[in-house]
């Protein structure tokens, strides 16, 4: 007979022991053990009766055109590559007010109005609560079935009754399964949830969408222990405070991964915004400290307005303050433009943002914040210089240096789309070659005394 064994896992590294530690051998946390039960071992390699599988050529394998269910929300549909692949498991992060129960209630909303089977498990907010926030959305997302439960069991006994196309579970670190210990939300409840919901998605062809928060640490769910099981990861990112709100797809079996949605809370839920780069150039500022950076997100141009404001600072050591970019970066940045472009900011406080909460990861992003904060250090002395629009890309190196980024031809048409340009980025013609050279470019004759 099989006996169910136990072992404990780290909820912070996923390092399994036999036995319970205070601290965490793996990773040296405290208190970071959880029990979890472990898959029944031996058998196989000790006399197994199992039958031997037949391999093919995978020319032979028939390949299935996967069906898609579309949701209506044209921007998760892209993300997810064309809507979602029946019996599927889709995870959707997101840090606490975001907009994931928004998302995922439009989403079956438009489901039930084309006619597909849905089901609405909340094992965070009573039906009345899912009901309220229903009310405010499109009028299809008030005919989706509802249950309001957190045991595991009961959940996938309903889902097997009530065989949904589609299946939403709000949130994963809420479930709880009475057969193991600790607390819902720990690695262990988490995991054997997923994993038991992905055996019945995969044997009843129930796409399911998973809804899961971020933790302090801004992992999805406790480490890398969802990623893997599911088949796409879609994070939600932006501040509960702004309107914009961005998706980006982590991983994706079924399509690319380097896609971004861009969506607006509104009254009426989440609206897309097809044409991000056009929101965010009609509200640029177009002052000193203000230029428009020609991103990418995957292989669309975005055009995101970055500003700076350089104030004489009180504190020893300034403060350097940056939302949306990465905050070294904006520390290589202000190194690079003291030593080779004599920006020098030591007294003064740097503060730095990227406009609409979007948040830019791509080394191109380097050129936008030195000439937003060349702009800004100037207009500090000379207020009365003429503006006009600059729009930038390129990566910075450390001897003051320019990069060219990919996908130059594509972000210069998007700027001039909107009449903006010409770009200034290295790796055109006529682009500049160093950041000093850039700066000339962006703000007229070098702002500040002769560079080194
Ligand atoms: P919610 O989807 O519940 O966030 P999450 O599930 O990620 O925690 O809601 C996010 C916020 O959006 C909430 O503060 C209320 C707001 N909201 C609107 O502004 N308009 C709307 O139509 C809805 C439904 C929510
Ligand atoms: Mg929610």
């Amino acid at each position: 007979m099989a006996r169910a064994a136990t072992l404990f896992a780290c909820s912070a590294c996923g390092h399994q022991e036999a036995r319970w530690h205070g601290r965490c051998p793996g990773c040296g946390a405290w208190n970071t053990l959880v029990e979890e039960r472990t898959p029944v071992r031996g058998g196989v390699a000790q006399g197994s009766r199992a039958r031997a599988a037949t391999p093919r050529l995978l020319r032979a394998v028939a390949s299935e055109e996967t069906a898609r269910l579309p949701t209506g929300v044209g921007e998760l549909d892209r993300l997810l590559g064309g809507g979602i692949v029946p019996g599927s498991l889709v995870l959707i992060g997101g840090a606490p007010g975001i907009g994931k129960s928004t998302l995922t209630s439009m989403a079956l909303g438009e489901l039930a109005a084309t006619g597909r089977r849905t089901l609405y498990v909340s094992a965070e907010e009573s039906a009345a609560q899912v009901r309220l926030r229903a009310e405010r959305l499109a009028p299809g997302a008030l005919e989706v079935p509802i249950v309001a439960e957190t045991a595991l069991d009961v959940i996938l006994a309903t889902l097997e009754v009530a065989q949904p196309e589609v299946c939403v579970i709000d949130s994963i670190q809420t479930l709880h399964s009475p057969e193991l210990s600790g607390a819902p939300g720990t690695v262990g409840q988490v995991r054997e949830a997923t994993a038991a919901l992905m055996r019945l998605a995969k044997a009843r062809g129930i796409a399911i969408l998973l809804v899961g928060h971020l933790t302090k640490e801004g992992s999805l769910a406790g480490p890398r222990v969802l990623e893997h099981l599911v088949d796409c990861v879609l994070q939600f990112e932006g501040e509960r405070e702004r309107t914009y709100r961005t998706l980006r797809a982590l991983k994706n079996r079924f399509g690319s991964t380097d896609e971004l949605a861009v969506f607006e809370m509104g009254p009426g839920g989440l609206r897309e915004v097809a044409d991000a780069s056009a929101r965010f150039v009609a509200e640029a500022t177009a002052t000193p400290g203000s230029v428009v950076l020609a991103a990418m997100e995957g292989v669309r141009p975005l055009l995101v307005e970055v500003q700076a404001l350089v104030s004489p600072s009180e504190l020893v050591p300034p403060r350097r303050v940056v939302n949306g970019l990465d905050r070294n970066r904006l520390a290589l940045v202000l190194a690079v433009l003291a030593r080779h472009a004599g920006v020098g900011l030591g007294s003064a406080d740097v503060f730095v943002n990227v406009v609409g909460g979007v948040r830019v990861e791509e080394p191109g992003a380097d050129l936008a914040v030195a000439l937003a904060v060349a702009g800004a250090a100037r207009s500090r002395r000379d207020s009365t210089s003429a503006v006009r629009p600059v729009v930038c890309c390129g990566e910075i190196g450390l001897a003051g240096e320019l990069r060219a980024v990919a996908g130059l031809e594509r972000r210069a048409a998007e700027a001039a789309r909107f009449g903006l340009g010409p770009l200034i980025a290295p790796g055109i013609t006529a682009g500049p070659a160093t950041v000093v050279q850039a700066v000339s470019a962006a703000l007229g004759r070098s702002p500040t005394r002769a560079a080194a």
